[in-house]
């Protein structure tokens, strides 16, 4: 990673992180307390914080307004709390049954299951209080885009699929299930960040296609690390995937043929940005970060 991408990703992340720990010390006053220190735990506990800074590189490159950086860092918040509680949930025994997550036991192992489940809820829930507390008029929308992304027809419909198929699917049904589970969030990201910009149609367009794209590139990179990725760099344990049988680009095509598809992804998104300049080349950078994680 370059210098420039380096210290971009570390200053985005910082404030986050910040944005983060204050909707906690938000909830404090009112949220029962075992069930909060599930939610601090899970929100607050690492992660790379993709999604939340995709969105904020996406406000950028459309010039957003000062005056409207709350509004995209309440979406960024969030995304991150939905992200995560589709961790939290996505970890339980019922679904892939993890013991380890951003270099820590998952909330099940530590909380129990039911507070597992009930953390994850409360997460998904009051992501959308957030985002719908405020006067600006885009809210609706972002609520909105948000709901449909990690909705039955996006990211939880893509982790219906992922449980169901089983024997050898075709590549086009496990793309199927990438573009769900992951590439709706990850498009997503990038669409809130540029709807909060006040941008026009075609730069939103321009902005879910890249978002697209990405996201595809971003689960063929996780499949991969799945397989090839160091634990105590990523946090979580690697083989897992195989062991359960899991719809995958490795198991379907092969190490080198995934990485290929993965490259064809981010040349996709790099492509969708087209008709932009300088004001995208961190998320030219972004895209190209998020393959070479995995080769
Ligand atoms: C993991 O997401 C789950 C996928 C959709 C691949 P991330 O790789 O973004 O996980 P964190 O947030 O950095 O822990
Ligand atoms: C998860 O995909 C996608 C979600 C919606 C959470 P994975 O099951 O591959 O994610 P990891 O590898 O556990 O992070
Ligand atoms: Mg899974
Ligand atoms: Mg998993
Ligand atoms: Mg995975």
């Amino acid at each position: 990673m370059s210098p420039e991408l380096e210290a971009f990703l570390a200053e985005r992340k910082r404030r986050v992180e910040e944005a983060l720990a204050a909707q906690v010390r938000a909830w404090k006053e009112s949220v029962p307390a075992h069930l909060l220190e599930a939610m601090e735990y899970s929100l607050l506990g690492g992660g790379k914080r993709i999604r939340p800074i995709l969105s904020l590189a996406a406000f950028e490159a459309c010039g957003g307004p000062s005056e409207r950086q709350d509004l995209v860092m309440d979406f960024a918040v969030a995304l991150e709390c939905v992200h995560t509680y589709s961790l939290v949930h996505d970890d339980l025994p019922a679904m892939d049954d993890d013991d380890l997550r951003r270099g820590r036991p998952t909330c099940h192992v530590l909380f129990g299951e039911a507070t597992a489940i009930l953390a994850g809820d409360a997460l998904l829930t009051e992501a959308f209080a957030l985002l719908a507390d405020g006067d600006e008029p885009e809210r609706a929308r972002l609520v909105g885009i948000l709901a449909r992304a990690a909705g039955a027809a996006g990211m939880v419909g893509g982790q219906q699929l992922d449980l169901l198929m089983a024997g050898r699917p075709d590549l086009a049904e496990v793309e199927e299930v990438h573009r769900r589970k992951t590439g709706a969030l990850l498009r997503a990201s990038l669409e809130g960040g540029a709807v909060a910009a006040g941008a026009a149609a075609e730069r939103v367009a321009a902005l879910c296609a890249y978002g697209e794209a990405l996201g595809l590139a971003f689960q063929i990179a996780d499949d991969i690390l799945d397989v090839v990725g160091d634990p105590a760099k990523m946090g979580k344990r690697t083989g897992g995937d195989q062991a359960k049988g899991k719809p995958t680009y490795p198991a379907l095509v092969g190490l080198e043929r995934a990485r290929q598809l993965a490259r064809e992804a981010q040349m996709r998104a790099i492509a969708a940005l087209e008709g932009m300049g300088e004001e995208a080349d961190a998320l030219r950078a972004l895209a190209a970060y998020v393959v070479e994680r995995a080769s």
